[in-house]
């Protein structure tokens, strides 16, 4: 019978015949395989009898190496594992030549591992993250589904700007070098493709939002993409986000919402992925002993999850966080790079973190944000000055999720849209919601990458994605 790894690991099968298929982590002593399948972090041992096996055989089990093993299945005389396989016969499906393969069975850099993102999912350490990344993908529509929401499929090209930040990938059909133009000289989109300007979506929201006002919960979970030129750890031009929305639902509901969704995904991993979260636990932990004492984290990874899990994020309005903020240590020593002076300043990531990471330790929600630095869509609150928004942040990343209760007035929303000149036409089916039948509604988007990096503890949203996409990099 044909077996993965993780099943001849867990399953009471010794002393059956077994037959395996896996690549070659690394070959000792001429006779101990450490096989490995993608099934599970774990390596299987392959004991060969070499005095009995072809020399020309031999010599093809290297590192990296689709090898075939018929054999059967011991409890294992050395230590380290329970059960190993006494082979019976290899077959070598495909080569790999040692002198060439770059995945050596040593440790590599992580810059080295990304341009090598064809082959760093041979390594424990992106398998284990890719393995993480899979689970916590099932787990959330799980949540959802369990949930009674329905997963909707929001259009990737389109022709609006949901966030109104203008970050937005071209997607059109005209010949570069000759496109038609119109009478003032500019491009005429109207023999375009489409016959109008359109790009690559930024957010599933306002689609999403139509789905909510007649089927009552719905969620999206796809790609985003931002032409933002932001070239830090924490940003990507393609990501993906679940963006719920849910009628009848304020911003109270939606805190619950968010809250109980992430705490039930991370609990769900815990769960599930233990061996891999256990192995990138100790990953971070040799990391952290090339740190200064003082900046290696209190908790390790599992705890820092579970810590998630068990507490109750901490609920603050922007209003007390920007009076925390000005009379903090590093804002009156100037030690942020933007100093808080006023009521109404943008948060940078710096303060998010000052606020997770020094002053609260745990995962705040802001809400209630002054409506000039949000999007248009938010709700005006009573006192004509802030809306309601909600952004999560958590310790290690910053800004998790980003969402808000929608503004159901029409005559407010249509105000709103006329001072940020946003085309009423353009947006005419939105406003339609706000006509026939309006109510109040909100939902959020999260970072799905962002969610992975804190779930496995990987520094760089670059690593916790196939195949990333970042200002001058579009490699595979
Ligand atoms: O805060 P944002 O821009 O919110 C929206 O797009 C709303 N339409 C969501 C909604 O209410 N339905 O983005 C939401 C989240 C952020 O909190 C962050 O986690 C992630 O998306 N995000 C990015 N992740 C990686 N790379 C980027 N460039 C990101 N930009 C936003
Ligand atoms: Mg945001």
């Amino acid at each position: 019978m044909s077996y993965t790894v993780s099943q001849l690991l867990t399953q009471d099968i010794t002393f059956q015949p077994i037959e395996i298929k896996g690549w070659v982590r690394a070959f000792r002593s001429n006779r101990f395989i450490a096989l490995n399948d993608g099934s599970t972090i774990n390596n299987i041992q392959c004991v060969v009898d070499f005095e009995n096996t072809n020399e020309a055989i031999l010599k093809r089990i290297t590192t990296g190496a689709a090898i075939h093993i018929k054999g059967e299945l011991v409890e294992s005389q050395g230590k380290g594992q329970k059960v190993e396989i006494q082979v019976s016969s290899i077959e070598i499906l495909g080569d790999s030549d040692p002198d060439e393969y770059p995945i050596q069975p040593k440790k590599h850099t992580l810059e080295f591992l990304r341009e090598n993102a064809h082959l760093r999912t041979r390594t424990n350490t992106f398998s284990a993250v890719m393995r993480l990344r899979s689970t916590l993908s099932f787990a959330i529509h799980k949540y959802f589904n369990d949930n009674g929401f329905y997963y909707m499929h929001t259009p990737i090209i389109t022709g609006s700007d949901a966030e109104g930040a203008g970050e937005m990938f071209r997607v059109s059909a005209l010949d570069p070098k000759n496109p038609p133009l119109n009478d003032d000289g500019e491009i005429n989109y109207k023999e375009d493709f489409f016959g109008k300007e359109t790009n690559l979506t930024v957010s599933g929201q306002l689609e999403a939002e139509t789905y909510a006002m007649s089927l009552g919960k719905v969620y999206t979970f796809g790609p985003t993409f931002r032409a933002e030129n932001s070239n830090t750890s924490r940003h990507l031009a393609e990501f993906w986000m679940i963006e719920p929305e849910v009628a009848f639902m304020d911003l109270a509901g939606n805190m619950d919402l968010a809250e109980d969704f992430m705490k039930s995904v991370l609990s769900y991993v815990l769960e599930h992925n233990r061996e891999d979260l256990e192995f990138l636990e100790n990953r971070l932990l040799d990391e952290e002993k090339t740190k200064p004492q003082a900046q290696r984290s209190e908790m390790n990874l599992i705890e820092k999850i579970k810590f998630v899990v068990d507490n109750n994020f901490k609920r603050v309005s922007y209003t007390e966080a920007i009076d925390i903020l000005k009379n903090c240590k590093p804002n009156k020593k100037k030690k942020f790079n933007y100093i808080i002076e006023e009521w109404g300043a943008d948060l940078q990531s710096e303060h998010e973190r000052f606020l997770v990471e020094k002053h609260f330790k745990c995962p705040v929600i802001l809400f209630d944000y002054p409506a000039d630095i949000k999007a248009f869509y938010m709700r005006l609150n009573e006192d004509g000055k802030t809306v309601r928004a909600m952004d999560i942040l958590f310790p290690g990343i910053g800004e998790m999720v980003g969402g808000s209760q929608r503004e159901e007035r029409l005559d407010v929303l249509k105000e709103k849209m006329k001072a940020l000149d946003i085309d009423e036409e353009e947006l005419s089916w939105y406003l339609d919601l706000r006509k026939y039948g309006t109510a109040v509604h909100s939902g959020f988007g999260l970072g799905f990458e962002r969610l992975v990096m804190f779930a496995t503890g990987m520094g760089n949203i670059r690593d916790v994605i196939p195949y990333p996409r970042t200002p001058q990099n579009a490699d595979f």
